[in-house]
């Protein structure tokens, strides 16, 4: 058996969590490889609406299996927030979530040391989520971290060694804070996570392979985040692409089978960082307003532009990506036209490739095409499709040379469209 995974193509926010709701019932196993709490995944089902942050979203669907990998940045407290928001809406998870050892811990200090950063880097911020996330991996790669594994043996000492070797640093910086409240609930969590199967994940994930059964790894984040081939320095601090379900899980390469791309039919972004197809007039306006593009968890108003297909083609080729799930085309649904970016013009000389340095002087090169003016909210089935979306899919899937399997036409599970091209 081969797992499948599920990934952003753009800057996150694409509909990776409905979607993964969506296919769950294909799959036994779901399981997350990378990111954190800086992730919010919105599910839309029977008339409730559930964010996910660290836990899986197959969570929903039967009793499925639900994995968090060692390439998980866990922060205890606000996992048993969400744990117990779910357990409360009749959602029992603790049978059926198992947690890697390796997954490395956010402390209460790397939630602090990332506001002091983004307060140190000033207008050149990066604009995190704010939940320690650049901290936490920081600690990791520099061999300074703790996991989940170490709250089972002599934690305490370890946690105060690594809160010292913080508290030095915000020292530094000076930055004032007040811990207190934070590290309280924080240490509720970890009494809480010892409730869980904490797990080899590595062994768990390739022992369901050898027994056959099915597996999907879900990202968070998206391929422009990703810290090695993102908008860099503006990108979060994990390999959001698909190799880093190979290390957040512990697959060999030879173990992946297809890769979802997901992508929107514009495009967003929350957080600083340069944006080519960003729109600053009504256009961008409207679609914020007609797609809802606030933060799932901050409420952050997040910018919005023409689709880009030069960082699209960039996306599909750093991840494999073998079909194409697109979403929200119904925001566009009252535009007489649409655009999408073909290639970049910069210092005069077109480009259809994406370039090292996306930060300045990069101007869209545009398509425009004709609208397809009907509600796609409530189509059932790709037959009833109006010939102008039909066009627009296509357009789409030639520029991309990547088929469209999946039309997402609403937020609600029911609302999705799986197409039946031939392979
Ligand atoms: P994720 O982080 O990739 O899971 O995406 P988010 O949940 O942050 O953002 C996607 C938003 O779009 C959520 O509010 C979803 O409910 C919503 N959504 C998902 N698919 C569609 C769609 O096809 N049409 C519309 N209008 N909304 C959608
Ligand atoms: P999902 O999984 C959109 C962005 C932040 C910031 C940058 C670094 O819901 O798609 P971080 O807190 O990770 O250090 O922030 O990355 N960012 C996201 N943007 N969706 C996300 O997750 C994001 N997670 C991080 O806004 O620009
Ligand atoms: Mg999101």
């Amino acid at each position: 058996m081969k797992v499948d995974v599920l990934l952003g193509l753009q800057w996150g926010d694409e509909g990776k969590g409905k979607v993964v709701d969506v296919l769950t019932p294909h799959y036994d196993v779901v399981a997350r490889f990378q990111g954190g709490p800086n992730a919010g995944h919105t599910l839309e089902f029977e008339g409730q609406k559930y964010v996910l942050r660290s836990i899986p979203s197959g969570i929903f669907q039967g009793d499925k299996v639900n994995i968090i990998g060692n390439g998980v940045v866990l922060d205890p407290s606000l996992f048993k927030a969400e744990a117990e928001a779910l357990e409360a809406s009749g959602h029992p998870l603790k049978e059926r979530l198992y947690i890697s050892k390796k997954a490395h811990l956010i402390l209460p200090t790397h939630r602090i040391l990332d506001a002091a950063y983004e307060a140190a880097k000033g207008a050149s911020k990066v604009g995190t989520t704010g939940k320690g996330i650049g901290p936490t991996y920081t600690d990791k790669v520099s061999r300074n971290g703790l996991r989940v594994g170490d709250i089972l043996h002599n934690f305490e000492a370890k946690y105060a060694a690594a809160k010292a070797r913080h508290e030095q640093i915000l020292k530094s910086l000076n930055y004032e804070y007040d811990i207190t409240e934070l590290e309280k609930q924080w240490m509720e969590g970890i009494d809480y996570l010892r409730q869980f199967h904490l797990v080899d994940s590595e062994h768990t994930v390739n022992n369901l392979l050898k027994e056959g059964k099915s597996i999907l790894c879900e990202g968070a984040q998206g391929t422009m985040l990703d810290v090695d081939f993102g908008s860099y320095p503006f990108v979060t601090s994990s390999n959001t692409i698909c190799a880093g379900a190979c290390t957040g899980l512990g697959l060999g390469p030879n173990k992946i089978g297809d890769v979802f791309g997901i992508m929107k039919a514009y495009c967003t972004r929350v957080g600083a960082g340069p944006f080519p197809t960003e729109l600053f007039d009504e256009t961008g306006k409207t679609i914020r307003d007609l797609g809802h593009e606030y933060g799932a968890v901050t409420g952050r108003e997040r910018r919005c532009g023409w689709v880009d297909l030069v960082a699209l083609r960039y996306a599909i080729m750093l991840n494999g990506v073998t079909k194409l799930i697109l979403m929200k085309s119904d925001v566009l649904d009252g535009f007489d036209t649409v655009k999408a970016c073909v290639a970049y013009k910069i210092n005069g000389e077109e480009i259809d490739y994406f370039p090292f340095d996306i930060n300045e002087g990069v101007e869209p090169v545009y398509v425009e095409l004709p609208g397809w003016k009907t509600d796609m909210t409530k189509m059932t089935s790709e037959d009833e499709f109006p010939e102008e979306f039909n066009a627009y899919i296509s357009f789409l899937e030639e520029q991309l040379e990547t088929p469209i399997k999946i039309v997402s036409v609403g937020p609600d599970r029911a609302q999705t469209i799986v197409r039946y091209t031939e392979e």
